[in-house]
């Protein structure tokens, strides 16, 4: 299985997470323009902290980076503040200066049109290095259970787990949007030729399992990255708390 599994603190996950993000950023610099896949969540919060403090530290130039976002909601305004426009506008875009057009989201009105654009933008390269999370339902991006297991970009209905969880922040669940734009599973497996993986906590230990040992197929989306070349998980103990001890023993710590 191409799956490396490392069980780790969520701070440490972040910072090996940026390392690895921002290891990758520098190597392809001074060539081309990296291309780097985003998630949104709580969880890669501490990781796009982690990747500007490395960045700094070794002098990367993180606005010569072109972000792929997985998804964004439909039906909330680019400026609305939940949307996943702001959330990489707080959490990475305006604090290292990423130009309008590195700052990639897939187009509402035309889902397809993003599999095309990555396809035409970064040439040979497709996305070089990307942040994954997962959801409750084994969702990632927001493919969720039932979706294609080679679909590109598409319009996703919001699983009933999915919107609940959303309602944190959102406040209620009458404004958890119902359907967003996701990358599919084939974009995923398609364009990005690494993936980094982050959970943490015991919410997320059932997904976890599913993922990395339960039958592969569409009822758990992200039990299909087993079919990816490189994939890197990381988890938090809680998180890894239902996998058998064979495959922690795989860990490298
Ligand atoms: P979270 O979301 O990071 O907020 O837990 C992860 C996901 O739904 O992919």
């Amino acid at each position: 299985m191409p799956i490396s599994l490392i069980v780790c603190t969520p701070e440490q996950a972040a910072v090996v997470a940026a390392e690895l993000v921002v290891g990758t950023v520098a190597r392809i610099l001074p060539h081309r323009t990296p291309e780097v896949g985003a998630a949104t969540g709580n969880t890669p919060i501490p990781t796009y902290r982690e990747m500007i403090a490395a960045a700094t530290r070794q002098g990367v130039d993180l606005s010569r980076v072109r972000t792929w976002n997985l998804d964004e909601y439909r039906g909330l305004s680019p400026g609305h503040p939940l949307s996943y426009r702001t959330y990489m506008a707080t959490h990475l875009h305006d604090r290292v200066g990423t130009p309008p057009e590195f700052r990639c989201f897939p187009d509402l009105d035309d889902p397809a049109a993003y599999d095309l654009r990555i396809a035409r933008d970064t040439t040979a390269s497709g996305i070089d290095i990307g942040l994954l999370g997962i959801g409750r339902t084994g969702h990632i991006g927001f493919a969720e259970p039932g979706c294609d297991e080679d679909g590109g970009t598409f319009l996703s209905e919001l699983h009933q787990t999915t919107r609940q969880d959303a309602v944190r922040e959102f406040g209620s669940l009458d404004l958890v949007p119902t359907h967003a734009v996701s990358m599919g599973v084939g974009t995923i497996r398609k364009y990005w030729s690494r993936v980094i993986l982050m959970a943490f906590g015991l919410g997320k230990a059932d997904p976890v399992w599913g993922m990395l040992q339960g039958p592969i197929g569409n009822h758990c989306p992200a039990s299909l990255l087993r079919r990816h070349r490189d994939v890197t998980v990381l988890l938090d103990p809680p998180a890894a708390s239902k996998l058998t001890m064979k495959l922690l023993q795989a860990t490298q710590c």
